[in-house]
């Protein structure tokens, strides 16, 4: 008796936690916020297109210059495309205060990983080593850093 109680309340505790689950409400799930999700994605893709162009810089034997031109021209494409979802200063996400009462400051953010983005875009079309995409490569990953120092809450990256 007591025993068949502990089984019922057992699995409605974990019927609930399934139905959390399910919906997104739990607190490490992805955010349900439409303009969060979407800066989010793209922000994720940009980490996954430094991630193959830093592999390269890393070991410049390996560098393939098709595919660096590829995520050179994928990032300067989608570089205009986050700050859309930032005019929403209730949709906060992983964004500090600082992107809204600073709004002049994040812009020039936005529009100087614009201006890299392309200069690293029209450096890679030419490029037959790292050495020729280096300098460019890394004024994009001072970019992504230097706006993330101001206007991102510090997690893992
Ligand atoms: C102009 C500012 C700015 C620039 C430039 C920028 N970011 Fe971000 N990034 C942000 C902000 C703000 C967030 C937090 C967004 C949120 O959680 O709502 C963020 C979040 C992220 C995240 C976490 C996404 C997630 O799933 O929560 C990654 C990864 C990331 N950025 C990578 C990059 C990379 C790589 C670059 C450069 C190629 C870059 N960012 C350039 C402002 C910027």
């Amino acid at each position: 008796m007591i025993k068949l109680q502990t089984n019922l309340s057992f699995k409605s505790i974990f019927g609930i936690t399934l139905i959390t689950v399910a919906l997104g409400m739990t607190a490490c799930s992805s955010p349900t916020n439409p303009d969060i999700k979407a800066r989010q994605d793209i922000m994720k893709n940009y980490g996954d297109a430094m991630k193959v162009m830093g592999g390269m810089a890393k070991e410049p034997d390996t560098f393939d210059a098709a595919v660096f031109k590829e995520q050179a021209a994928f990032l300067a494409e989608e570089a205009k495309n986050p700050w859309a979802h930032f005019t929403d200063a209730e949709a906060v996400g992983n964004a500090t205060e600082a992107v809204w009462s600073n709004a002049d400051g994040f812009a020039a953010e936005t529009e100087n990983f614009q201006k890299v983005t392309a200069e690293l875009n029209a450096a890679a079309q030419n490029a037959t080593s790292v050495a020729d995409v280096m300098p460019a490569f890394s004024q994009v990953g001072d970019s992504c850093e230097s706006c993330h120092t101001e206007y991102k809450v510090k997690k893992d990256n």
